[in-house]
């Protein structure tokens, strides 16, 4: 028997993110007032990826984790986690929910001081019943072989080392085979070698189809999953955005994120016609866009396809204000493109020369590569 279930994806319609966050805001209530932590989070995250949060202390990381786990709920917004919407659910069904769905690791461990390693392991299954009673040590005692700490199962936990608690606590957060690990600052309170083979054991889990969330100040790290969310005061810095214009500052991105409108299309629907008028400049964030170039008494040709973090209308930007080529959805999947303002993006470029150096010579890559296609084809 494997120890790990290939993860289904909950939502069934194989089309929805695994975790999905759509404008999500938290506000705590202090002694001075309420305090904005989180502020319109859009966070989108697909089976199996593995996917870093970065940020500053006190930027908002854990406060975003306790929305996706819902230790914590929103006050507004929607938390989407493998089809359940988080914070419809009541205390009684989150416990269980949140034991079958999703493994937790802490930066401080916290494993139960007073039981064996094994118990604290066993402890999430007795809770969820996933597994009959009988198989219950058997399976502990394979997670625990897989952390290479088999010989210590009957010793309590504080006989072991740090780095050891920690791969204690990564195989009880496994103990339900929950699609989904949230790891918050797993590696925070450990040495560089004993992280290191803490990060190797999230590896392996991505590997084997695992979805994977860990928040890390270390951004060596960070840069060796799949995607970094950066968070700046309550803010989510757009990756897409980020990818599409690097050389603005973190302010910069952020205003950008905030100026982005996040548009979905199903597949091989028309995004946009040749010949209209152009008034925004788009950054794919999901899917695959088809550029479809018009010939005059021929079939229109597919000249690109652009794929997260490609744009398009910053030709029409630059030059004359009208789609040279029509852009459509790939009958692929569903698409979503982030739309910007031309007056937003001005200000923006206003205020980042280089930026605006890249578009535009983009802009007449682009052309010069669209005229060519035509020139080819007709
Ligand atoms: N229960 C609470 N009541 C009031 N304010 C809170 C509460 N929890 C967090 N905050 C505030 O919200 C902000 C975000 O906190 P959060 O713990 O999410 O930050 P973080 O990015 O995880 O920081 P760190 O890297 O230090 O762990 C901080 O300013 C914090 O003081
Ligand atoms: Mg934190």
């Amino acid at each position: 028997m494997s120890l790990f279930n290939k993860p289904k994806n909950g939502n069934g319609n194989g089309n929805g993110h695994m975790i999905d966050l759509r404008d999500v805001h938290k506000y705590y209530k202090t002694a001075i007032g309420d305090y904005h932590a989180l502020n319109s989070i859009d966070l989108q995250i697909e089976a199996g990826e593995f996917v870093s949060i970065i940020g500053k202390s006190g930027s908002g990381k854990s406060t975003l984790l306790n929305m996706i786990t819902g230790i914590d709920r929103p006050t507004s917004g929607e938390v989407q986690v493998n089809g359940t919407e988080v914070q419809k659910l009541n205390e009684n069904r989150m416990a269980r929910w949140r034991g079958k769905n999703l493994g937790i690791v802490f930066q401080f461990f916290q494993l139960l001081p007073t039981i064996s390693v094994i118990e604290n392991i066993m402890l999430p299954m007795d809770f969820c019943r996933t597994y009959p009673m009988r198989e219950r040590e058997k399976r502990a005692l394979e997670l625990l072989e897989m952390v290479e700490l088999r010989e210590h199962a009957y010793k309590l936990p504080t006989a072991l080392s740090g780095g050891q608690q920690q791969r204690v606590a990564i195989a009880r957060a496994l103990a339900n085979d929950p699609p989904i690990v949230i790891a918050d600052e797993p590696t925070g309170n450990l040495d560089s070698k004993t992280a290191e083979s803490v990060f190797a054991l999230f590896n392996d889990l991505v590997a084997k189809g695992k979805t994977i969330i860990i928040v890390t100040h270390d951004s060596g790290l960070a840069k060796r999953t799949h995607r970094t969310a950066l968070i700046t005061d309550g803010e989510i810095v757009n990756e897409y955005v980020a990818k599409a214009m690097p050389t603005l500052t973190q302010d910069q991105l952020l205003e950008a994120t905030r100026d982005a409108k996040c548009l979905t299309f199903e597949p091989g629907a028309m995004i946009l016609s040749e010949g209209t008028n152009a008034e925004s400049f788009y950054i794919v964030s999901r899917g695959t866009v088809e550029v479809v170039l018009p010939r005059e008494n021929q079939s229109d040709v597919i000249a690109l396809q652009l794929g997260p973090g490609k744009y398009f209308g910053e030709i029409e930007f630059f030059h004359e204000k009208k789609h040279r080529a029509s852009i459509r959805a790939s009958e692929r999947g569903q698409v979503e493109v982030l739309c910007i303002g031309y007056d937003q993006l001005n200000e923006l470029l206003n205020q980042s020369a280089a930026t605006r150096e890249a578009l535009h010579q983009a802009a007449d890559q682009h052309e010069a590569e669209n005229l060519a296609h035509r020139g080819e084809t007709s």
